[in-house]
């Protein structure tokens, strides 16, 4: 087989304390989207902010297309193309939307140039090149979900690692931002998703993990744990 583009292998990350995540253990392969979905405070941004170097890991390992992760900052696993959407979309809101997108260009710029960049760009998000001088901040919180997702492809990740993107959105935005990562998957972009949107994240995920306490309890493809009910309403609480 293969190395897998992103290993993760019992990685530990404790706030003083609190044991966050407890020899979390998943891998993904070039091409694929990876679901982990679990409960409240189950460990799931944390995983994504270990993965990225966001936050230091205390035990265990990353490796990122073969290399370990260890004394690499945030921001060059970024621009090697490990790339985080964090919960709360990371996006600047007192710039205009247009400066978001030219800023993270400019963070990972690629060989053909903004200009091509920003077509590529909204060619897929139509709404947000009507609304480029408008302040990102006074954007609803949908289309604020997809600058963030615009800003993430403007120069084509890696890996994708994507938190919580349906979180507060209206059941309309939601069904957009998950056919937005679909396409996303359906153009060749590797995805990491963290969801507690189970169905949804489920369906659109050739595989999916379950985290719990900090570990993962189960494994399987998206469809075999979504035809598992005892699973969903044992480890996830949702029938
Ligand atoms: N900065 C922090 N200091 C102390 N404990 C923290 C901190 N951040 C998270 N935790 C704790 O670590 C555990 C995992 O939190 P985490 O935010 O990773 O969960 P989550 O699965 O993303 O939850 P949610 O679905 O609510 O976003 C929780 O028990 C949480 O209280
Ligand atoms: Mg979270």
């Amino acid at each position: 087989m293969p190395e897998p583009i992103l290993a993760v292998d019992m990685l530990e990350v404790a706030y003083g304390p609190i044991r966050a995540l407890r020899g979390c253990s998943l891998t993904v392969s070039a091409g694929e989207t990876v679901a982990v979905v679990g409960a409240n405070g189950a460990g799931k941004t944390t995983l994504l902010r270990a993965i990225s170097n966001v936050l230091p890991h205390t035990g265990g390992e990353v490796r990122f297309d073969g290399t370990t992760t260890r004394g690499r900052r945030a921001d060059q696993l970024a621009l090697a193309g490990l790339l985080q959407v964090p919960e709360g979309r990371g996006i600047i809101g007192r710039l205009s939307v247009a400066e978001n997108l030219q800023l993270a260009w400019a963070l990972r710029p690629d060989e053909g140039g903004f200009e091509a960049a920003s077509r590529r760009v909204f060619a897929r998000f139509p709404r947000l090149q009507e609304r480029l001088s408008q302040r990102a901040g006074s954007m609803s919180g949908g289309e604020q979900q997809m600058l963030a997702l615009a800003r993430a492809i403007i120069s084509p990740p890696r890996v994708l690692l994507v938190d919580e993107p349906s979180l507060g959105l209206s059941p309309v935005m939601v069904s957009e931002v998950f056919s937005v990562l679909k396409a996303f998957r359906e153009s060749g972009v590797t995805i990491l998703l963290v969801e507690q949107n189970v169905r949804q994240a489920l369906a659109i995920a050739d595989r999916a993990y379950v985290l719990r306490q900090g570990t993962i309890v189960a494994e399987g493809s998206g469809q075999t744990l979504l035809s598992d009910p005892a699973m969903l309403r044992y480890y996830l609480g949702s029938g």
